[in-house]
């Protein structure tokens, strides 16, 4: 890989720093001073630089402690990622990140603790809120974005949880036993197309071991992989508390453990370097990173100047309408027409107290908080009374006096809308939830007003997937998400179609628990967690299983209908390190402007591997004005083709047929062989099917076998299907091959 070179310009004056400290200023720098900052170097004038979280939004504690959102400094709560995910935008997460980052430079903070992109194993882990998807392709383009856009503002970021920090129950013990091959392409595959695709300034190694090893301490995870193989140049810091073992952790590659300060740290591990027993090579080289990431940081700071509050709020109500996903709209019951309306009825808790983001260290204290009830009222007008239910506590339970309460409004009013969906307590970092439901009381509201009321919209603010049993007698269902302090504005909007829901889903949501692809395997047992299903996370289960869910990944309705032209692709065949375009027209056919995502999959029909049915492989992001036709650009790169070869150890570009779908539209090309990749041997243990898919395997079988019994080809199909997997050196067991025969055919294979 070419080294990148964004990092150069503070290598050498890192370097000619790190060569004037002393050993104590060194190991100093491999641990926070506090919380939330590093230690700097006084005596050389090097100034500490902060961090801070989160994900969507800046949580600067007041004091130095780990504040809570409530003792931390007033900031834009943006939607939580779960939201996002469902944008399919990487621009506009450009933009939030933009955002972000202006605001980090107003709180003078160098570094924000964001975004996580680990995948949604299960619907039940706690923090699904703060990843972005169950597909790897989409977590990790829109969390490149963000990076993006943050680091745009000479503020960096912190790329967590690294790796598969898919749970939180004993998620600072548990062990993640993943396979070769779901480990590289859809648990790290995230993670690597943010490092290559946007470079973060950190990644934030997670709590959890990887096959027993912590992955504080994973010299495969942080060296051999991150800083090896994906060339990442940034610091590798810890995610807070995780780092047990101080000297396995720097000699992993872990540079900086956070928080600090570190009982004894310098003094014990200045001992362990004069013992020999640290490397001091290790110690420097953690250093130089983190001295890296401090004159970055510093280098990035830009007088700190208010940030435009409101036009943050603006692009948060916008953001939260991007990322609504319309999952019902019965006789296109939506969007409400108020010119047909004297009264609407809002039922629900939330309608007061709207669920906005989750619980844990990503809690922002927003600058301003839209209350549906205001923001709905406001869309009225005063010609349309509205009336309200609360309907439910705050714990999600409601009464027989709320019900009727709820009843009587929704009977009585044209329309109703009921806000519901999952109460704070019920997700949150630190614990995972206990089932997929939402509290019994949002389900026994939700169908006694639909019983009432026909017109009646369901919208749901939630973390995650949910299931939803009334799901057929609700006429029309909103998912809004935790969407944010402006939440309330954007549904007052979706509602009465001065925006568009323009969100597709961006996690499968299964009809049950049971149906989901972790769950024999969740949450492990004796501090261990097999990820038996391998590849098949999220759709790639639901379609190898031909399972029906609620509603699938990718899908989401619109408040208009879309015609797609032919599918056409810029090339017949793709060799390795190439791309193809796939070109496909969108007309907006309806009547009001409206999002589109185009979203490109692929699948192999006649693979060697195990492979899901299809995988997305390319998507965009289309807003239509009515009538108006856009060609979609879908670029399709080989390497985003590679398997992960087991027996090669490497990405493999499988040459073959790949079918390329748009919704119902397809096409084809060929896949070449890749002159360079890694030829595997042949040995006797080599199938005789292995060797008839490789030409030079199939020339030395028909050059040898040819003069015995057994010719393979002419075989019987049954018996040809038996033979096929039989390991060449058998042969030599039947008395079909001799020895020197059989070490013959092997070198005519292997070209010898
Ligand atoms: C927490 C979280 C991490 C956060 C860090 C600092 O435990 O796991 O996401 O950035 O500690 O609060």
């Amino acid at each position: 890989r070419e080294r990148t070179t964004y990092m150069d310009k503070f290598t050498r004056q890192a370097a000619e720093l790190l060569a004037q400290l002393t050993l104590e200023e060194k190991l100093d720098l491999t641990i926070g001073a506090d919380a939330w900052h590093t230690h700097g170097v006084p005596r050389l004038g090097i100034a500490p630089i902060m961090m801070t979280d989160g994900p969507h939004g800046v949580r600067k504690a007041t004091e130095s402690t780990m504040g809570e959102g409530e003792r931390s400094v007033p900031a834009t709560c943006f939607p939580t990622a779960s939201a996002l995910g469902c944008s399919w935008d990487p621009a506009l997460l450009e933009e939030i990140g933009a955002a972000i980052g202006e605001e980090c430079q107003a709180q003078d903070v160098q570094i924000i603790l964001g975004p996580g992109v680990n995948m949604k194993r299960t619907p039940l882990c706690g923090r699904n809120f703060e990843y972005y998807s169950e597909d790897p392709l989409l977590a990790g383009e829109l969390g490149a974005g963000l990076v993006r856009g943050v680091q745009s503002r000479g503020v960096g970021t912190s790329l967590k949880h690294y790796a598969c920090n898919n749970q939180e129950w004993e998620r600072m013990s548990i062990s993640a036993e993943v396979d070769e091959r779901p480990l590289r392409e859809i648990y790290l595959r995230a993670f690597q197309r943010v490092v290559q695709g946007a470079k973060p300034w950190t990644v934030m190694c997670s709590y959890n071991r990887l096959s027993g090893t912590p992955a504080a301490e994973h010299r495969w995870l942080l060296s051999e992989v991150l800083k090896g193989e994906w060339g990442y140049e940034g610091a590798v810091i810890s995610d807070w508390g995780a780092v047990d073992d101080k000297a396995a952790s720097l000699s992993a590659g872990l540079d900086l453990e956070m928080p600090g300060p570190g009982r004894d740290h310098t003094a014990r591990l200045a001992a362990l370097v004069n013992a020999g027993v640290l490397s001091q090579a290790a110690v420097d080289a953690a250093a130089l990173r983190v001295l890296q990431l401090i004159l970055r940081g510093q280098a990035g700071k830009r007088p700190a100047a208010a940030f435009d509050a409101d036009a943050h709020h603006a692009l948060a109500r916008r953001a939260a309408a991007e990322c609504m996903v319309l999952l019902k709209n019965k006789d296109d019951i939506l969007p409400l027409e108020r010119a047909g309306l004297s009264k609407l009825a809002l039922i629900g808790r939330f309608g007061e107290h709207p669920r906005y983001q989750g619980a844990g260290s990503s809690r922002v204290n927003p600058t301003r908080l839209d209350i549906p009830r205001e923001e709905i009222a406001r869309a009225l007008g005063s010609s349309v009374e509205l009336v309200y239910a609360e309907g439910y506590d705050a714990d999600g339970a409601t009464t027989e006096a709320k019900l009727a309460e709820a009843v009587n409004a929704a009977r009585g009013a044209d329309v109703a809308v009921i806000l519901a969906g999952l109460p704070e307590s019920y997700e949150a970092e630190g614990y995972d939830r206990d089932s997929m439901a939402m509290p019994e009381g949002h389900n026994r509201l939700i169908e006694a007003v639909c019983q009432a009321q026909p017109h009646t919209a369901v919208v749901l603010m939630n973390g995650s997937a949910v299931e939803l049993p009334w799901f057929d007698a609700a006429p029309a269902v909103l998912e809004a998400g935790l969407g944010g302090q402006a939440v309330g504005g954007a549904i007052a909007d979706v509602l009465f179609g001065v925006r568009a829901p323009g969100g597709r889903l961006a996690e499968t949501w299964p009809l049950a628990l049971r149906d989901t692809p972790a769950y024999i395997n969740y949450p492990g047992e004796a501090g261990r967690v097999r990820y038996g299903e391998g590849l098949y996370i999220g759709y790639r289960y639901y379609d190898k299983k031909g399972a029906d869910v609620r509603r699938m990944f990718g899908s989401g309705l619109a408040y208009t209908s879309f015609s797609y032209g032919a599918l056409r692709l810029s090339a017949e065949t793709l060799g390795a390190g190439g791309a193809l375009t796939a070109t496909i027209g969108v007309t907006n056919t309806g009547s009001r402007p409206s999002s589109e995502v185009v979203q490109l999959y692929v699948e192999r029909p006649d693979s060697a591997y195990d492979r899901p049915p299809r995988e997305l492989k390319a998507f965009t992001k289309l807003t239509l004005r009515p009538g108006e036709t856009h060609s979609a650009q879908l670029r399709l790169a080989a390497d985003d083709l590679l398997v992960w070869d087991t027996a090669r150890s490497a990405w493999y570009l499988e040459p073959g047929t790949c079918v390329v779908s748009v919704l119902s539209q397809a096409a084809e090309f060929e896949v070449l062989a890749d002159p360079h990749a890694p030829r595997l041997p042949f040995t006797r243990l080599s199938t005789i099917r292995q060797f008839a898919l490789e030409p030079t395997g199939l020339a030395a079988l028909k050059a040898v076998l040819n003069e015995v019994p057994f010719s393979g080809g002419d075989l019987p199909p049954q018996e040809q299907r038996m033979m096929a997997a039989l390991p060449i050196g058998k042969l030599v067991q039947f008395g079909i091959l001799t020895e020197e025969r059989l070490q013959e055919l092997l070198d005519l294979a292997n070209g010898g």
